[in-house]
């Protein structure tokens, strides 16, 4: 599969990744710019915000008690697509996830 990431700008960046890769770790590894990811993953930080894709966002893992409290920590706004990068695992059966990137993590 292939994680898309869209920065605040449009600018799209495509990376292709093996099932199970984890999209935060995907974009620190490749310098993709507006994931900061302060904790390491951990869910403790908030500043690996991305809102998925819709058609992406289903494929996922529900939203833990962890991450759905972090989630009313991120800078910028939270919508109903948000989610912290470090907890999703690209899924089997998806070909491409595109997560677009919030302005600011801080
Ligand atoms: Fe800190 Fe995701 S990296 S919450």
């Amino acid at each position: 599969p292939t994680i898309t990431y869209e920065l605040a700008d449009g600018t799209r960046t495509d990376i292709k990744v093996d099932v199970g890769a984890n999209v935060m770790r995907t974009a620190i590894d490749a310098d993709i710019p507006g994931i900061v990811a302060e904790c390491g993953g951990a869910a403790m930080c908030a500043t690996c915000h991305v809102y998925l894709e819709k058609d992406s966002a289903s494929a996922f893992t529900a939203i833990s008690d962890v991450e759905e409290e972090m989630l009313e920590c991120v800078a910028e706004d939270r919508q109903p697509e948000s989610r912290l990068s470090c907890q999703l695992y690209v899924p089997e059966g998806i070909e491409q996830v595109i997560v677009r990137l919030p302005k600011t993590q801080g």
